[in-house]
């Protein structure tokens, strides 16, 4: 989604904000621009459609010297990728803008300030906010009080920045549904989408709250507003991961760099979270067992790939801690007449924390009763962390490909340990309890072992390049990993694929299976072994090509028609995490050999800030 950086400093600011962008390419955008404030006062601005190397050679032609500016990458929702539609939008020459998020009310407002003489250039809902803020800083003092008297005629959401030419020094910006935070130098400050943006020059932030209104200007001065107006403190908060997160090392890509994080980032979403036979409920929080001891029910609600997550914990959790379960994607639950048992716990799973459906579906789920609200989540200080009663952090660090892997990972790795507390309050057997923690103990380094499979999962990969569909087959708690490794095949390597519980291909997709249609399966050695077999049969007598990642222990070898690639032996309940790897490292390859762009696919953004 569309990216802000913001930069007030001593110096020349276009390397700074170019330099962000660049940092926030992950997001997913299809254009990109810049506006700055020059040393003799006038606003300059540089727009390019495509990456942010196309917008670097225009200023490269044309640099914007200054040492105030803003800058964007856009991801279209009103009107095609163009320059005329990139940010930042002018009003005049004097006033420029940069959002993400979405205005509601632009249509009306549009009428409203046409009427009022002001000329349209572009198709975007942002031009109304340039427009706005312009005509309020003809009637106040400054920018501040315009840009607080324009919001309050915006409906929807938005994280925006504005300069102008007559406030030279200052940037205003302003939170309410989309991320901003502040970035906090030695006599600079800087705006910025998210940290990651800005590590090049600072590792202090502070996350703005929804509502905030924040005064950037000269000396490094950050003055914060709430919504009611008054100035707030707000804490700054020092950036753990450093800067490494954000760039690739030797990897040729971020998610090849991400898959390869993921014994570290698992081992670091259990560090100090298990007992010796258990796991320490109170790494949910200081309340979490007095809550944890009343959850009769569980709900949970994310998008993508994050409820693949929660439909694998469905299965954990009514199996281990006996607890009824519903899974649901953010986008329906926020519009259902949710009926809410008492005593439910309302679990949101997210990697960016700033899902809109998903913090949409949390807000509304805050009004509907629930016993509490616990987000499982990768980026501190994000929106969900903030506004649910109770977090556990997945330890993931900051996730850069816009396909998510070692997120996925680790919130399977949190979701055991929600598993796990959940089953120690309602007496969950202590031998389970104590197995379970000994295998999340070991799934490191089995995670290792499967990660040194990459050869054999490469060349696997050649078998399907050439492809246009795949089918994905798993049973029981792999059916949702089945669904991961298809989502995982359609958007990074543009391959339609599909997935099944292995028991419903009789009831209509075997129609589809032929020469042509690869089909996979993940066999782990669990209690659905034998039926999976007999579903791997039907394939088969239909000319079916077979790929089956199987346990080691389980006897499936390969023959003609079925490439088999052994994986160690892991406790069955954990199966899921690790049967998840094969499937990410054989999409990559397909995606590398297809040379899509593997870290930015197509028509996607990593943090889906808008509905
Ligand atoms: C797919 C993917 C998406 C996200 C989804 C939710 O690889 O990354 O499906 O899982 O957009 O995002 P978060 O987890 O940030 O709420």
């Amino acid at each position: 989604m569309c990216g802000i950086v913001g930069a007030v400093a001593e110096r020349n600011v276009e390397a700074i904000l170019l330099e962000g962008l660049r940092r926030l390419e992950y997001r997913g955008y299809d254009s990109a621009g810049m506006a700055v404030v020059s040393p003799q006062g006038a606003l300059q601005r540089r727009r390019a459609v495509g990456k942010v190397a196309a917008l670097a050679e225009c200023l490269g032609d044309a640099p914007l010297p200054g040492r105030c500016g803003i800058a964007h990458t856009r991801w279209a929702t009103h009107g095609r990728p163009s320059e005329t539609n990139a940010h930042p939008h002018q009003s005049g020459e004097g006033l420029a803008v940069v959002h993400n998020g979405i205005i509601e009310n632009h249509e009306a407002l549009r009428r409203e300030l046409v009427a009022d003489g002001y000329r349209f250039d572009s198709e975007t809902d942002t031009e109304v906010v340039a427009h706005l803020v312009a005509r309020e800083r003809g009637r106040h003092a400054d920018l501040l009080a315009a840009v607080r008297h324009a919001l309050a005629r915006l409906e929807g959401a938005y994280a925006l920045a504005v300069v102008s030419a007559d406030d030279p020094g200052t940037i205003v910006g302003a939170r309410k549904g989309s991320p901003l935070v502040v970035g906090v130098g030695i006599g600079e400050a800087f705006l910025g989408s998210d940290p990651l943006a800005l590590l090049q020059v600072t590792d202090r932030f502070v996350y703005l709250e929804e509502g905030d209104v924040v005064r950037l200007s000269a000396g490094g001065r950050v003055e914060v507003f709430d919504a009611a107006g008054a100035a707030v403190k707000r804490e700054v908060q020092t950036f753990e991961h450093g800067d490494g997160a954000a760039s690739k090392g030797d990897y040729r890509h971020f998610m090849l760099k991400e898959i390869h994080e993921q014994p570290a980032v698992i081992a670091a979403a259990l560090e100090g979270r298990l007992g010796e036979r258990a796991a320490l409920v109170e790494s949910f929080g200081p309340e979490a067992e007095a809550l944890f001891s009343r959850v009769r029910q569980v709900h949970i609600v994310a998008c993508g790939t994050s409820y693949h997550a929660g439909m694998v914990a469905r299965y954990w959790l009514e199996r281990f801690a006996g607890v009824p379960v519903q899974v649901e994607v953010a986008s329906e639950y926020r519009y259902r007449r949710v009926v809410v048992p008492e005593d439910t716990l309302f679990v949101t799973l997210s990697q960016s924390g700033e899902t809109a459906d998903t913090l949409a579906a949390l807000r509304f789920a805050r009004e509907r009763g629930y016993l509490a609200s616990l987000a499982i989540c990768n980026v501190p200080g994000s929106s969900l962390v903030r506004e649910s009663d109770l977090c556990l952090m997945t330890q993931a660090g900051p996730e850069i490909g816009v396909a998510s892997t070692k997120a996925f990972t680790t919130q399977l790795t949190a979701l055991m340990l929600l598993t796990l507390a959940l089953g120690r309050v309602r007496d969950l057997a202590e031998e389970t309890q104590a197995e379970l923690v000994a295998a999340l103990r070991g799934l490191p380094r089995l995670v290792e072992r499967v990660l040194a499979l990459d050869p054999q999962i490469e060349a696997l990969s050649t078998a399907f390049a050439e492809k246009h569909h795949a089918l994905f087959l798993g049973r029981g708690a792999h059916f949702p990993i089945a669904l991961e490794g298809a989502l995982k095949l359609k958007e990074i390597s543009y391959i339609h694929a599909e997935a099944y519980p292995a028991g419903e291909l009789k009831h209509g997709p075997l129609a589809l299976v032929d020469s042509e249609m690869p089909v996979i399966s993940v066999a782990p050695n669990d209690e659905l072994l034998d039926k999976l077999k007999s579903n791997l049969q039907e394939v088969r007598a239909r000319g079916g090509e077979l790929f089956v990642f199987a346990d080691e222990r389980v006897g499936i070898e390969e023959a003609e028609g079925i490439r088999v690639l052994h994986l160690p032996h892991v406790h069955e309940a954990l199966a899921p995490i690790l049967y998840t790897l094969p499937l990410q490292l054989l999409s990559y390859h397909v995606a590398v050999l297809k040379g899509t762009d593997v870290d930015q696919p197509r028509n996607l953004a990593k943090s889906v800030t808008v509905e």
